[in-house]
C-alpha cells in the first residue's frame, strides 16, 4: 500500500511542508522556527516520508525524535490528513525505532492526548506501554498527556 514512497532524512527544503501538515494535524501546531530548530540540532532526527519519484522532495509525513545517551524521546508524528490509514505512520515509526536502535537507545518514550486514540493504537502496536499521566499537560485543552514508553532491555530479559 505504501509501495514507491521512500522514507529519508529531511532538510531546509522540507519544511514548509512539514510545517503545511502540521498545521492541519494539531490544534495547537508547533512553529515553523520549531521544525527549523530541530534541523539543526545534532541529536535531533527528522525523517520524512514521500514519493521516490517523479516528487522526490514531496511529503506526506514526517516523524521528529531525539537520541540522547541510551533514550530516545518521540516528539512529533503526523501524516497529511489525505494519506491516512494507508501505513505511513507505521512505517516512519518503525524506521525511526530501529535508528534510535542503532545508535544506542534503550528506552523510547513520548506523550500523548488522553483523546488521541489513533495515535494511542499505533505506538501500543509496537509494544509501548502505558507507564504515567501528566496532568493538564497540554495548555490549549487542559487535557491530561498519557505517558508511553518501550523499553528495549526489558524486552531483552524475557
Ligand atoms: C496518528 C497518525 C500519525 C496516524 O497516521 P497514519 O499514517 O494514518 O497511521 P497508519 O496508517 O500507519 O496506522 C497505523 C495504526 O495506527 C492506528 N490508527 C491509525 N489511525 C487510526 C484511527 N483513525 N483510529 C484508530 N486507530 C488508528 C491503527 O492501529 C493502525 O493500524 P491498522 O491500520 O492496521 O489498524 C495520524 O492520524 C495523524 O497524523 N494524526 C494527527 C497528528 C497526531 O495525532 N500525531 C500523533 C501525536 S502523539
Amino acid at each position: 500500500m505504501t509501495q514507491g514512497l521512500i522514507i529519508r532524512r529531511a532538510g531546509l527544503a522540507d519544511v514548509s511542508a512539514i510545517w503545511a501538515i502540521e498545521k492541519a494535524a494539531f490544534l495547537t501546531p508547533w512553529s515553523r522556527w520549531s521544525f527549523l530548530a530541530e534541523l539543526g540540532q545534532r541529536y535531533s532526527h527528522t525523517l520524512v516520508i514521500g514519493p521516490a519519484a517523479p516528487h522526490p522532495r514531496q511529503t506526506l509525513g514526517y516523524l521528529i525524535f531525539w537520541v540522547v545517551l541510551d533514550e530516545m524521546h518521540i516528539l512529533n508524528l503526523a501524516v497529511h490528513p489525505k494519506h491516512r490509514r494507508r501505513g505511513l505512520a507505521r512505517r516512519l515509526l518503525a524506521e525511526g525505532l530501529a535508528q534510535a536502535r542503532t545508535l544506542g537507545a534503550e528506552l523510547a518514550w513520548l506523550e500523548v492526548r488522553t483523546s488521541n486514540l489513533a495515535a494511542q493504537a499505533l505506538y501500543k502496536s509496537f509494544g509501548f506501554r502505558e507507564v504515567g499521566r501528566r496532568p493538564r499537560y497540554y495548555d490549549d485543552t487542559r487535557e491530561d498527556a498519557l505517558l508511553l514508553t518501550l523499553d528495549w532491555s526489558e524486552a531483552g530479559k524475557k
